[in-house]
């Protein structure tokens, strides 16, 4: 098997609604290993995103902007094609807990039979990371609870105003 010479690129793909701790540590962790890191946030049109691409994308790009080696990008359709366009192979995921692995082998295994030189990368976030996601994230924010340490200072903001907008509709 031919493989083109782009192991200098990783391509890091999420939904990030929004981007936490974990993913701010997987990111490091690639960009320690590959000098070009790309984020790919999945613009699906999904009704329960809380953030648009742009504004994930936005987020994201604050968070990294003084780490000229993390670049975000927005994607739609398959992951594969997204990597294509790049000219990447490599393709980075969190392994999180036992739990993620049959999703994530399974994405891991459909991504090689659809593009045979994709190569998944499981990098694991620290330790007090692994029980982390979005999804909880937002649930603590929504109800009340503190998620200090959980995500980026700016993202919680973000988070506690798009809440607060929700509870508190403007009056005219
Ligand atoms: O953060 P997530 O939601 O676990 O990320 C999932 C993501 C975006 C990596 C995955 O849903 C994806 O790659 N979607 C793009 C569509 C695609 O390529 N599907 C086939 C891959 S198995």
């Amino acid at each position: 098997m031919t493989r083109p010479d782009t192991a200098t690129l990783a391509v890091y793909p999420g939904s990030f609604d929004p981007i936490h701790l974990g993913h701010v540590d997987i990111i490091h962790r690639a960009a320690h290993i590959f000098p070009r890191v790309v984020v790919g946030i999945l613009e699906n049109a999904s009704k329960d995103a809380l953030f648009t691409p742009l504004e994930r994308r936005e987020m994201i790009r604050e968070l990294f902007a003084d780490e000229p080696q993390v670049e975000v990008r927005c994607f739609s359709g398959l992951l594969v094609n997204f990597l294509k366009e790049l000219d990447a192979t490599i393709i980075i995921r969190g392994m999180r807990a036992v739990s993620d692995f049959e999703y994530e082998f399974q994405m891991a295994l459909m991504n090689r039979r659809l593009y045979p030189q994709a190569e998944t990368v499981f990098l694991t976030p620290k330790e007090e990371y692994t029980y982390l996601s979005s999804r909880l994230v937002k649930e603590v924010v929504a109800l009340g609870g503190d998620v200090t340490g959980l995500v980026p200072d700016a993202v919680r903001h973000h988070l506690e105003a798009r809440y607060r907008k929700a509870t508190h509709p403007p009056t005219r």
